[in-house]
């Protein structure tokens, strides 16, 4: 059980509601005019092939008591790296039936292993073991020099290559890597790969994982980010590649339990392990299967999550397209749709596999204008990102403060007992939105003032507004939202900007419910 957690399902919940339900590949009834998201035409349509009970089924398993990080070296203190075994994935994404490529070096020739864990709730485990892979033989593969726009890609061979099985459910999938021994001959090493097994069936949400932010930020080798270019940190002027480790995450805290994973342990996992607990029938993808809608338009709602900076204007057409068809949109984040990132190629072809920071969102409004005074120039211009989420990202966008209630009345509030002026200690930050957009019928539900640097003044709104179809979009305005729906094993609260969210609290898990409840059409 999670402390201070709403209700559970536990594995008899679970299982009796899975026998209770429609059996798997067969069409669920649905009642349409049960709630406004439910008349939406695209639902209709896409009810075959719905398994609504997977991910509570998959949940029912055995969780897997092991499978954090134990012994994690960083080349040096404050570094990023941990060479002593390091690896990535040939793709951010894969379909049962596909294949994905493992490439691991490790610093001696030793031998190793790769344990998959698919990341869930599993009971409070937090994870189940999949496979175990191996062993291989080890051997150093080699740093890649800055190429061009100091492009840091690597071409390592692969040292397995893995056809995923029919029976893996969509999940975010932690590969751990472990040398079978130290050098002392006592000891073993280890970090993460990560990749995300999607989907296609109709589910009720759609979870994107915000992996081009991940990748904007990790600095592996040795520093070499989005931000880390000599002629400045806001520019257009690096180039990132998927192909190498996600090094150690480089901001707010250093937490040895992200190597390799990107931000998803730090900034989306809480939100997925509260999911599954639920019993919600989710299913996952990267940001870069959002560069068209159809993966979207065959799920009721879907959610930004976390930390969610940098999109491809294709992602932006995708989810206003979602929306239009009646998609209920949720973003649980904040920063997000803030810089438009291109993807293109990488060195053999395969698809999305390096992006820019091509510029700003916001088209002429004056956020967007400062940027690019600021950091220009850049060679794209995003559409305004307020008139998708709600609410804009604003100038300073990062700080931390409380989140404050200002419309209780609400059905979002509804069995939270919350009143006007209300809030949740800590929950905005580290980046936020604000500045509502002019949108028919936009409600701004919570708003307060942020500090940034712990002093300066910023203004944050948090919004919902319907869509044309009976649906909604809504914007929390933090990426720290997730903290407060659950704590998995081995998850570190973040600080910054001298302020900090406390985790899990029942009124963010009932805000939470409310609103994907009623997107699905449960309420
Ligand atoms: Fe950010």
């Amino acid at each position: 059980m999670i402390p201070s957690q709403g209700p559970l399902w536990n594995r008899r919940d679970i299982i009796k509601a899975s026998l209770a339900s429609t059996p798997l590949l067969a069409a669920t009834p649905i009642a349409l005019g049960q709630s406004p998201a439910s008349t939406s035409t695209f639902e209709a349509a896409s009810q075959l092939g719905r398994q609504p009970t997977l991910i509570a089924d998959e949940n029912a398993r055995p969780g897997s008591n092991d499978w954090q990080l134990t012994r994690v070296r960083l080349d040096e203190i404050h570094g990023h790296r941990a060479s002593d075994i390091e690896g990535y994935c040939s793709r951010q994404s894969v379909a049962a039936g596909e294949k994905i490529d493992i490439m691991v070096s490790t610093k001696e020739r030793v031998e190793f292993v790769i344990e998959v864990f698919r990341t869930g709730y599993y009971g409070g485990a937090g994870a189940r073991l999949m496979t175990r892979l191996g062993p291989f033989p080890g051997k150093p593969q080699p740093v890649p020099e800055p190429g061009e726009k100091n492009l840091r890609e690597c071409r390592w061979e692969p040292s397995v290559s893995l056809t995923i099985p029919d029976d893996w459910p969509s999940g975010v999938y932690l590969g751990r890597l472990k040398t079978l021994r130290d050098k002392s001959g006592f000891g073993y090493w280890q970090s993460y790969v990560i990749f995300i097994v999607k989907d296609d069936r109709p589910a009720d949400i759609l979870f994107q994982c915000s992996d081009n932010t991940w990748q904007a930020y990790n600095p592996w080798p040795k520093n070499n980010s989005l931000y880390t270019h000599p002629n400045g940190n806001q520019g257009p002027w690096a180039d990132v590649s998927f192909d190498r480790p996600y090094a150690m995450y480089a901001q707010i805290y250093e937490n040895p339990q992200s190597i390799g994973s990107g931000e998803w342990l730090c900034f989306e996992f809480p939100f997925a392990y509260w999911l599954e607990s639920m019993g919600y029938d989710v299913t996952y993808c990267s940001n870069s299967d959002m560069l068209t809608p159809d993966r979207g338009m065959k799920c009721k709602t879907m959610l930004s999550v976390g930390h969610d900076e940098y999109w491809d204007i294709r992602q932006y057409e995708s989810v206003v397209a979602m929306r239009d068809a009646g998609v209920n949109v949720m973003f649980f984040s904040g920063n997000s749709v803030c810089w438009v990132t291109p993807m293109r190629p990488g060195f053999d072809g395969r698809e999305n596999r390096i992006i820019f920071r091509g510029g700003p969102y916001g088209a002429d409004y004056r956020y967007a204008e400062e940027r690019e005074k600021n950091f220009g120039p850049y060679p794209h211009r995003g559409p305004v990102e307020g008139y998708l989420m709600g609410a804009r990202n604003i100038s300073p966008v990062n700080g931390g403060g409380d989140w404050v209630c200002t419309k209780p009345d609400h059905w979002i509030f509804e069995g939270t007992g919350m009143k006007q002026g209300e809030s949740i200690p800590g929950l905005i930050g580290w980046e936020f939105h604000g500045d509502p957009a002019e949108i028919a019928g936009l409600e701004v539900i919570a708003e307060g003032t942020a500090l940034n640097g712990g002093v300066n003044p910023a203004p944050w709104h948090a919004t919902i507004y319907p869509g044309p179809k009976g649906n909604f979009v809504f914007n929390a305005a933090t990426i720290f939202w997730c903290q407060d729906l659950s704590s998995p094993p081995g998850h570190m609260l973040p600080w910054s900007h001298w302020s900090r969210p406390h985790g899990p609290d029942k009124r963010v898990q009932q805000i939470t419910k409310n609103l994907l409840d009623r997107s699905i059409g449960n309420r």
